[in-house]
């Protein structure tokens, strides 16, 4: 993006949970026993021991979270075969210009902003237009755990875990109008706790903004997260809630939204608005479109570094094509980038 050169990840080697160790994991803790087990343990027990991962920090939940966590239907979808990133890399490595440009920058800075409490506004083209504080946002909906690898424009990837609904059931309760034909996002403007909203760094016009298709977000795959790796989002992630759509790359997944807006038009994003011929409307994960300075057919799985760089094919619609690529039917996807 503006954006450094790739470098390696700061992981050691030995944090790496071996692909043997994590798939026998999983098969011990096959979905639904996992379910079932939930109820009898301790709340920060259960979420570890279903979810199952090493060395997550259990984080410190709001109410309403812990509340909804042992109804949650794990695994709803998952990827097979490949490890998920150890959760240091994924709360340690980010993209939140909010924050910081460096990677470390969102782990070292997030913390202090207040996620609770936390208004949500739906407005525009729906017939139930509201604000909500994100509890009583978040009560018609069940947590799903999704599993999802997470590529970035820049050509690194990882496989989050991670905890949210489906758009579709947003959609199903603000009844957009027959007008609406996209979604837009919108993310906190809040100075004082987000250094990077009030330095120097003027490329961005906060704040932050994305947008979907209206059947781009009604796809099963397109989720609103407010957790992963089995506990709430760290700041770092977008806490209390963000954007996660598998197919497209990571800058789409917009953190720390307060705002969702039906509208007629296409909404013009944060990064269109800085570099409209790198970074399009669309940002569907494609190989055999490259980015102007950098090809796009292989990516780093993190964690990488210079003696095991990790590197793979990266795949069409990053290996949901089955899932999404209807959407794009007739769509010239070299223009449409
Ligand atoms: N959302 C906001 N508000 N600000 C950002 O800078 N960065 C995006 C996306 N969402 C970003 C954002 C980019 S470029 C990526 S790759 C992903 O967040 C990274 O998500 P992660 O840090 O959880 O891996």
């Amino acid at each position: 993006m503006l954006i450094k050169l790739s470098r390696p990840s700061d992981c050691k080697e030995s944090d790496i949970t071996p692909e043997s160790l994590y798939l026998s994991r999983r098969a011990l803790l096959g979905g639904t026993a996992a379910a079932l087990a939930v109820g009898s343990l301790p709340r920060w027990a259960a979420a570890a021991e279903v979810s199952q991962y090493a060395d997550v920090d259990a984080g410190a939940a709001p109410n309403w979270f812990a509340e909804k966590l042992p109804g949650t239907q794990w695994q709803a979808v998952t990827v097979k075969g490949e490890a998920i990133t150890p959760f240091k890399d994924a709360t340690h490595y980010n993209n939140f210009y909010e924050f910081g440009t460096d990677k470390g920058d969102p782990a070292a800075n997030a913390g202090a902003l207040p996620t609770s409490p936390w208004t949500v506004v739906v407005d525009g083209e729906v017939g139930k237009p509201g604000r909500y504080a994100l509890e009583d946002f978040m009560k018609p909906y069940q947590l799903q755990e999704r599993i999802y690898r997470l590529r970035c424009v820049e050509a690194w990837s990882m496989v989050i875990p991670w905890l949210g609904f489906p758009i579709s059931a947003l959609l199903k309760q603000v009844e957009p109008t027959s007008k609406a034909r996209y979604i837009r996002f919108e993310t906190l403007q809040d100075p004082k706790h987000m250094p990077g909203q009030r330095s120097g760094f003027a490329l961005i016009d906060w704040p932050y903004v994305e947008g979907l298709r209206l059947d781009e977000a009604m796809n099963p795959l397109a989720i609103l997260a407010v957790g992963m790796y089995g506990r709430e989002l760290p700041n770092q992630n977008g806490a209390p809630l963000r954007l996660v759509v598998p197919w497209k790359y990571g800058f789409k997944s917009i953190k720390s939204i307060v705002r969702i807006s039906l509208v007629e038009q296409q909404p013009r994003t944060t990064w269109q608005n800085i570099a409209p011929e790198e970074y399009g409307f669309y940002a569907n994960v494609n190989p055999t479109v490259d980015h102007p300075r950098w090809t796009q057919a292989r990516e780093r799985r993190l964690p990488s570094g210079l003696f095991s760089p990790n590197v793979r094919d990266t795949q069409m619609f990053n290996g949901y094509a089955d899932e999404v690529a209807s959407l794009y039917s007739g769509l010239d996807l070299r223009k449409n980038y």
